[in-house]
């Protein structure tokens, strides 16, 4: 009680002395102050100059060297004693440092590296300090056997590299270039350190090779943790976002919120995992998302919500998906889904801007990386905000910034899925390399059958075609190597082409007859010069691709003709003959449709054939939209938007049905669900029907997100303890065998694991 008391004072006396320095202290803090006295030289050190601090880091070192053993020889001792010794030199530390200037005496905890002897009395060795203030280096040297130094030489001989350890020593060079390109790139200064002193606080293992090249195994991610600096820079980016958007969303008077973890299975959509409990027969779901505690929140008047929230979906594993996963849930009650399209775009602007004021890009061995501009805490970050309110001069640096997004594209499905053929387009994949999907002709007025019947076995389908175009030279035979070369990986790849339909490929080449389009007959070129305003002059080298497909409403995420367009691109950005574009394309996919055919996931369950493509709780898009649920669902348009960056799906959200008719009608009468199904949603309905205002929400796949932002190749690489392509987390070993006993006590496999006896017999 009398500590608890103590610290609250002094942390309110330390107030008082910030604003008076180098005064003495006010002495009612006195006796608060001898009560913790090894504190009480680190807070005072916090309050004065940098002159002080010097003069104050060095007294309260010496104390700190008073209570060790000087001369004391480090030998692999006894754990117990270790443990012991590790919390004695850790609970009196000296006040941190922010500058090394040479002479001055150092306490220092970090991990040692790799040693380097030159001979008997002099080794040097990395050191990695746990605050990471600069690029330090151990200098071990002693002239005398009974000196400080030759002890803490023996010691650092004995204690074994990589190594937690606490060292004292003094600052005997600065301010050289560090050699290290990450560590150059975060300007850290080089810094060598004559030890006095070393205490290993715990060994790392000698049977364990590390050099920059080891590939760690998933079940040794601590070791990855530790050694890969590029993966701990992406998780100290990645908790940078989660504070910026945290700060914009309760600038905005965002109430953050947690939702229970342990829900129940209900079929909003995508197959869920379930906890079995000891009560038989019952068991909870992990929630695939906060939807329905959400809406209930804007039921119960919480109208401006979010939360960072862990989602849990089994679905079939891909780089951009995760069993588990976080997403930034958001939801607004008064509000239109256009609303919160606009907080969202505000969000993701307000975040690029802080990005590009905050961070640059710097190569290192051909991988974008990101490294922090300046310090992190808040107050100089409000700083620097205003004086970059001023143009920046330095040309150089403001290359090397993040680059801000092209402005914001709005663009609707219909559209997006016929110039793109994805509902998540790239835009990067622009002219002059790509041009959009166009549709060849009218019905009837389109290529001559006889090359549709070449490329297609449908009958009367929909052909469309883009141009693609290399980097120069504009070479046809460069064209033609590089688009068999992708034709002819086509069946192993995992583009999915249908078989009934071939792409129909051409290279346009002048010095060939009709230019290399004669397989399209001359009424086929005189199609292509007819829609010149669309399809922009060939040149040669060009690529000319040609696909049909059923002619029918789109739905779904790609057309064949698209996934074929981004997958070329990406080929040829892969092998050099197009520039990679590292810019930010942000883009709003709306008015998707509100229900897709069934497919593959479980959807709700109804027996329409139908499920709705975001959850069953979006609202149809407008009143016509409403009118035609019931005759042509498949026709009807949502009020669902998705956030698209850089041809991933970031975020998706929508506005809600708010009256629990139109929800239960929806249910039951379009989707054509049972009432054991309907129940499932109950608690929503009875939270609808208690007067829930009109609301929309939106929510950010985080992982996704800074994936995304950092350009790395999965979100596995932004997630500190990931799942494999399996689902398993190997470093815990999960999921785990369920032993008999676990098996008995949460009856799993219990009544149904029991089959007939008849039905073993057949
Ligand atoms: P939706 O299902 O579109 O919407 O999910 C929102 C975003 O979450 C991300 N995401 C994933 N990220 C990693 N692994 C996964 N398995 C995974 N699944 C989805 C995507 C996606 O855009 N409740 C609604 C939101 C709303 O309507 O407000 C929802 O969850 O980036």
């Amino acid at each position: 009680m009398a500590r608890l008391l103590s610290s609250i004072l002094r942390n309110n006396s330390l107030r008082c002395i910030c604003r008076v320095p180098r005064r003495p202290l006010p002495r009612q803090c006195r006796p608060i102050l001898q009560l913790e006295h090894a504190r009480s030289i680190e807070t005072t050190f916090r309050t004065t100059s940098d002159e002080d601090n010097r003069k104050l880091g060095s007294s309260s070192i010496t104390k700190t060297l008073n209570f060790l053993d000087e001369k004391e020889e480090y030998t692999i001792e006894d754990p117990f004693e270790m443990f012991e010794r590790s919390c004695m030199v850790l609970r009196d530390q000296p006040p941190k440092m922010t500058e090394f200037p040479m002479g001055q005496d150092v306490v220092l905890y970090g991990y040692i590296g790799k040693r380097k002897d030159l001979g008997s009395a002099l080794s040097f060795c990395d050191f990695q300090d746990k605050d990471s203030k600069a690029d330090f280096q151990i200098v071990s040297q002693w002239e005398d056997p009974d000196s400080r130094q030759y002890y803490a030489h023996k010691s650092l001989k004995a204690i074994p590299s990589y190594s937690p350890v606490m060292l004292m020593g003094t600052v005997q060079e600065s301010q050289k270039k560090s050699t290290d390109p990450l560590v150059e790139a975060k300007g850290l200064e080089k810094v060598d350190i004559r030890i006095k002193y070393i205490r290993c606080l715990n060994t790392f293992p000698k049977d364990v090779v590390v050099s920059k090249d080891t590939v760690w195994p998933a079940k040794a991610r601590h070791m990855q943790l530790r050694f890969d600096p590029f993966l701990r820079d992406r998780l100290i980016f990645r908790a940078w976002i989660k504070r910026q958007l945290i700060r914009i969303l309760a600038a905005r008077k965002f109430l953050e919120i947690e939702t229970p973890v342990l829900f129940k299975s209900t079929p909003e959509g995508a197959r869920e995992f379930l906890v079995p409990t000891r009560k038989k027969g019952y068991a909870y779901a992990l929630p695939q998302s906060p939807q329905q505690y959400k809406q209930t929140l804007m039921a119960g008047g919480i109208l401006k919500y979010y939360q960072f929230a862990k989602c849990f979906r089994d679905e079939d594993h891909r780089a951009d998906r995760q069993p588990e996963f976080t997403q930034l849930d958001l939801e607004m009650g008064f509000v239109t889904g256009r609303e919160v399209m606009n907080l969202v775009t505000v969000l993701v602007t307000s975040l690029f801007v802080q990005l590009h004021q905050s961070w640059r890009i710097v190569e290192i061995n051909g991988v974008r990386h990101p490294v922090r501009i300046a310090p992190e805490d808040h107050a100089s970050e409000r700083k620097r905000a205003k004086r970059w309110v001023k143009p920046l001069t330095d040309p150089g640096e403001l290359i090397n910034r993040f680059p801000r997004p092209q402005p914001i594209t709005i663009l609707k499905y219909a559209d997006a899925m016929k110039r793109y053929g994805s509902d998540k387009p790239d835009l990067r994949i622009d002219f002059p390399w790509a041009t959009w999907i166009y549709r060849m002709g009218q019905r009837g007025k389109g290529l001559p059958s006889q090359f549709t019947r070449m490329i297609s076995r449908l009958p009367d389908p929909v052909v469309e075609a883009f141009r693609f175009r290399l980097d120069a030279p504009h070479n046809p035979d460069v064209s033609r190597q590089f688009i068999k070369n992708f034709m002819d990986s086509l069946p192993n790849s995992t583009l999915n082409i249908g078989p009934e339909n071939t792409p129909g490929v051409f290279v346009y080449d002048s010095a060939k007859p009709l230019n290399g389009l004669s397989a399209l007959g001359f009424d086929g070129v005189e199609l292509l010069d007819s829609m010149q305003e669309k399809w922009p002059k060939c040149i040669d080298g060009d690529i000319l691709i040609f696909h049909a497909r059923k002619d029918a409403p789109l739905h779904g995420g790609w057309t064949e003709i698209g996934k074929i367009r981004t997958a070329l691109y990406w080929t040829a950005v892969n092998e050099g003959l197009i520039p990679k574009n590292n810019n930010f394309h942000v883009l709003w996919v709306h008015g998707f449709p509100l229900f897709s055919p069934t497919g593959d996931d479980p959807g709700q369950g109804g027996k329409a054939g139908i499920c709705s493509t975001h959850h069953p709780f979006t609202a149809p898009l407008n009143d016509q939209d409403f009118k035609n649920l019931k005759t042509e669902p498949l026709h009807v348009k949502a009020d669902h938007y998705d956030l698209v960056i850089n041809g991933v799906e970031i975020g998706g959200g929508s506005r809600r049905i708010h009256i629990a008719e139109v929800q239960e009608y929806v249910l039951r009468d379009i989707l054509k669900m049972t009432d054991e199904g309907i129940s499932q949603f109950s608690h929503l309905l009875d939270a609808l029907r208690a007067g829930c205002p009109p609301h929309a929400g939106f929510a950010f796949g985080f992982d996704r997100l800074i994936s995304v932002l950092l350009d790395v190749p999965s979100v596995r690489d932004v997630i500190a303890f990931p799942k494999t392509n399996k689902g398993e987390d190997l470093l815990v070993g999960s999921p785990a065998k369920v032993t008999p006993e676990q098996m008995k006590t949460y009856h799993i496999f219990g009544e149904a694991d029991k089959i007939p006896e008849d039905e073993i017999e057949a």
